[in-house]
């Protein structure tokens, strides 16, 4: 009999969220379609009280409300001034929308390796860094909070901004507080996978008030229109990208961002609880954690110790009712992972002189290939993990365990 006896909850997080809090929220605006436009004067509108709320919640300074996790990323490099002739340090395993804001703004993403922790590997980091770099972008993957210390230290060392995309993890907290709240910016999805989502949508959070007023510039040509008071003698407003966020998903939104202690409650026990069931790996090791209390639990990983390893635990798990390949298996092209990273790889360009990699802005040398981060694809190749979510039970958690448990002594005796 298989470990694996009932079958384990699939689905987004909205899935196991949404209820008919959403629906009034969103039909309430609809029976006031005078109201469906942020920026109409009067009181307060959803996307403003949604900004309040997560800088009351997170304790973050600025928060601005935009229409994807992308633009967010867009407006913190803006905001701190990032553009042509620098680059920025990007984890070689985030999702490809990291890289392409760095883009977006007319820098340079420099890739760097992640290690165990499948976030970026803190002395790689600093191996990485050119005269031109001004920050660095720290990505905490499925909810587990990056190496966030050792990280600061290397961009504190450099001079460096430290920039954290959380758009994979909001929830996430290091050190007892919500990730992002003590780096110059960070950014949050709320696109249909993400933790709490309103279909599409980001949020842009800036310690600086200087740099919010940038942030505020990058996502809107007329922004300052609206949000008059931001910009002083001193500070120039410019035009850029359009990039509003809409009532609508704003409301839906709100409702969601109450809910999301109640879900991190829920996936962190279970992820505590699965941990706690295991016995002493042979065969592989757990992803590396630096604050287990703050990982989110959306997501449970293991690293095979050698390609044999992961093989034969990934046969013997299948035998146990639990299927799960590796991250990278030369299969699906997973743009988390940036050897598929095409139009990045390619330096391609929507314009005919190249930029921003032919940028004469840029001083520093480019050198990009599906092999320039071999540790990253190393780990990736023996990573097994399962996604977690708020239906997950005590059986489900305890089953996992059970055909882990089995499938690594299996393994250990030599059956596979
Ligand atoms: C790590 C990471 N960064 C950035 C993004 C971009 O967010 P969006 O899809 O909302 O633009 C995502 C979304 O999948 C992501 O996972």
């Amino acid at each position: 009999m298989p470990a694996i006896r009932h079958p384990l909850p699939s689905g987004t997080m909205c899935t196991c969220s949404f209820d008919e809090r959403e629906v009034e929220a969103a039909t309430e605006l609809l029976r006031h379609p005078e109201r469906l436009f942020r920026h109409r004067g009067g009181e307060p509108t959803n996307a403003d009280l949604f900004e309040k709320e997560a800088c009351a919640l997170t304790g973050a300074a600025h928060a601005l409300m935009v229409n994807s996790g992308t633009s967010a990323l867009s407006c913190c490099l803006a905001g701190l001034g990032i553009g042509p002739g620098d680059d920025v340090i990007v984890p070689a395993y985030t999702y490809i929308a990291t890289a392409s804001a760095v883009i977006n703004v007319g820098a340079i993403p420099l890739l760097a390796e992640v290690d165990e922790s499948l976030g970026l590997d803190p002395a790689d980091v600093e191996r990485r860094i050119t005269p031109y770099t001004k920050a660095v972008i720290l990505t905490h993957m499925q909810g587990v909070p990056g190496q966030v210390d050792a990280v600061r230290a290397v961009a504190k060392k450099h001079g460096l901004y430290m920039i954290e995309d959380c758009c994979q993890a909001i929830g996430t907290r290091y050190k007892g507080e919500y990730c992002g709240v003590h780096s110059d910016a960070f950014a949050w999805s709320l696109n249909y996978y993400k933790t709490i989502t309103c279909g599409e949508g980001g949020v842009a959070f800036l310690a600086d008030e200087k740099a919010f007023a940038k942030a505020v510039c990058q996502s809107d040509p007329a922004n300052l229109m609206w949000k008059s008071g931001l910009i002083d003698e001193n500070t120039q407003p410019f035009s850029k990208g359009g990039y509003r966020i809409s009532e609508l998903s704003a409301a839906i939104a709100r409702v969601q961002l109450q809910k999301l202690e109640g879900i991190m409650e829920i996936t962190r026990r279970n992820k505590k609880r699965l941990i706690a069931a295991l016995d002493k790996p042979q065969n592989y090791i757990l992803q590396v954690v630096d604050d287990p209390d703050g990982d989110a639990g959306l997501s449970f990983a293991i690293i095979g110790k050698t390609a044999a390893q992961t093989k034969a635990m990934t046969a013997a798990l299948a035998e146990e009712g639990l299927r799960v390949g590796s991250i990278y298996n030369e299969g699906f092209p997973d743009r988390h992972i940036y050897a598929y990273w095409d139009s990045i790889m390619d330096q391609n360009s929507w314009s005919k002189a190249g930029y921003p990699w032919k940028d004469p802005a840029y001083k520093g040398k480019l050198s990009f290939s599906r092999d320039m981060c071999p540790r990253t694809l190393d780990i990736l190749s023996r990573c097994m993990r399962i996604g977690l979510n708020t239906r997950f039970t005590d059986e489900n958690i305890d089953e996992i365990a059970e055909a882990i448990n089995t499938a690594d002594a299996a393994v250990t005796a030599g059956k596979y």
